[in-house]
């Protein structure tokens, strides 16, 4: 298999940078494909632990190409600063010339709907919905816009007499079109030397049978299309958007592996059918440190909603699952997984697009064998205590997925590849 993509299932902070990271050992390059710096990716080897925001997984491999593709949207001033704080001598970074470019009014922008929304969609505040709506509204900065002084002035002007009309209406300061003008320069002058066409870079590498992990961020319910919608992000993180946001034809990618909690995590407002607001929760949260690591919020804690990854499964398709966090279950006394929804008296077996509805459906749960033992250990599915393997096995014949991967703890070390398929 030459082409894998790494998708979340849930709602996003499933351990995607753990799992890219992982596999990436066995890459030629990481994409980057959506979302900006609204993600944050945890990476844990050698004793370091890093949060990567904007940059692909694969940036600590100086033999790895990672590319930031067209879909994403590019906080370049964000982007600096991660990277002087990673420090790395030597790497291998190429950023889209047609990527979109997070601007300081996005995030005014960003923050001001939230106020102004009744039910907040607790966004990161990292301005990704207004910059998305800018592209779609043809209004938007392009990274290849930085590089070039005659239409960054351009698209300034024009964008501008939208954005300040906007910022007014917010009672919010207006931008001159000469200071950002600089400013943004400047970052274009930095950044130039890794700023190309990188849907030609790409299908190169792949022509050339360089092995390719796409790293999606975000997860499937967060998804603009297939998500919990108006509960989500501005972008679809599904496998299904891959060619689109690089510039790849659809027939390129060869599977996709889903990756899913153990349980259930949700930052942000949204119906959380299984969410568990008692001590299991608590103690869910604290020994799976459930905070944000973008935003520090604690993260809603819930049982493994199947309802929700047989959705990722059917709106991006997964080949494989990696189920990680198995670890934090261990001492779970009431342990149990939801295999479907009552919707009033009738018992539904799909997520309702009424958002209405969404709010009032109740789970079903299906009980299931706990384990106390400590596992994070363990380095062979054989090892595993058997409620543990029960409790596997019990995903993968309800979803019919096979499970690639688990995890049983933050470091690259604690992970078990089951087959050797990249
Ligand atoms: P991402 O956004 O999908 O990359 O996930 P995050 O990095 O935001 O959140 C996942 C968190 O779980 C991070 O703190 C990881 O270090 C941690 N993590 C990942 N896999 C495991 C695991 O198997 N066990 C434990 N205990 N922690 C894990
Ligand atoms: P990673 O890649 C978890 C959530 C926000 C909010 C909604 C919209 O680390 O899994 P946005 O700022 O995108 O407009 O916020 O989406 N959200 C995430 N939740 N992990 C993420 O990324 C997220 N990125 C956005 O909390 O509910
Ligand atoms: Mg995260």
């Amino acid at each position: 298999m030459k082409t894998l993509v790494v998708v979340g299932t849930q709602w996003g902070d499933e351990g995607k940078g753990k799992i890219t990271d992982y596999l990436a050992q066995r890459a030629d390059v990481v994409v980057r494909y959506q979302g900006g710096n609204n993600a944050g990716h945890t990476i844990v080897f050698n004793g370091n632990k890093y949060a990567l925001h904007l940059i692909p997984s694969g940036i600590f491999n100086p033999n790895i190409t990672n590319i930031m593709a067209n879909g994403m949207v590019i906080n370049v001033k964000a982007l600096m600063e991660e990277f002087d704080k990673l420090k790395l001598d030597k790497f291998n970074l190429y950023i889209s010339d047609r990527a979109h470019v997070v601007m300081p009014y996005h995030i005014d922008l960003d923050k001001a709907k939230e106020k102004v929304l009744k039910k907040p969609v607790g966004t990161t505040h990292k301005g990704i919905g207004p910059t998305y709506t800018d592209k779609a509204a043809r209004i938007g900065i392009r990274i290849g816009d930085l590089i070039n002084p005659e239409i960054l002035k351009e698209r300034l002007t024009e964008t501008l007499k939208f954005k300040n009309l906007e910022l007014k209406s917010y009672g919010l300061p207006p931008y001159s079109v000469e200071e950002l003008y600089e400013e943004y320069l400047e970052y274009g002058k930095r950044i130039k030397p890794h700023v190309t066409d990188t849907s030609v870079l790409l299908n190169k590498l792949i022509n050339e049978n360089k092995k390719v992990l796409f790293e999606g961020a975000q997860g499937s319910l967060l998804c603009l299309d297939h998500g919990t919608y108006p509960f989500v992000t501005s972008s679809s993180p599904t496998a299904a958007s891959v060619p689109i946001n690089t510039g790849i034809a659809p027939w390129l990618i060869d599977a996709s592996v889903g990756v899913t909690k153990a349980y259930s995590t949700r930052v942000g407002g949204g119906a959380f059918p299984t969410e568990i607001d008692n001590e299991i929760g608590n103690y869910i949260r604290e020994k799976g440190h459930e905070y944000g690591t973008t935003t520090g919020r604690p993260r809603r804690v819930g049982y493994l909603d199947l309802m929700v990854l047989k959705h990722a499964k059917r709106v991006g398709g997964l080949k494989y699952l990696a189920v990680t966090l198995l670890d934090v279950l261990s001492g779970v006394k009431d342990l149990k997984v939801c295999i479907g929804y009552r919707l009033d008296e009738k018992e539904i077996d799909y997520i309702p697009s009424n958002i209405k509805d969404y709010e009032r459906v109740k789970p079903i749960y299906k009980k299931m064998e706990n384990w106390d033992e400590d596992i994070t250990n363990v380095r062979s599915y054989e090892e595993l205590p058997n409620a543990t393997k029960k409790y596997l096995e019990f995903i993968e014949e309800f979803l019919d997925v096979e499970i690639l991967i688990f995890s049983i703890g933050p470091d690259r070390k604690q992970t078990v590849m089951r087959k050797d398929i990249f």
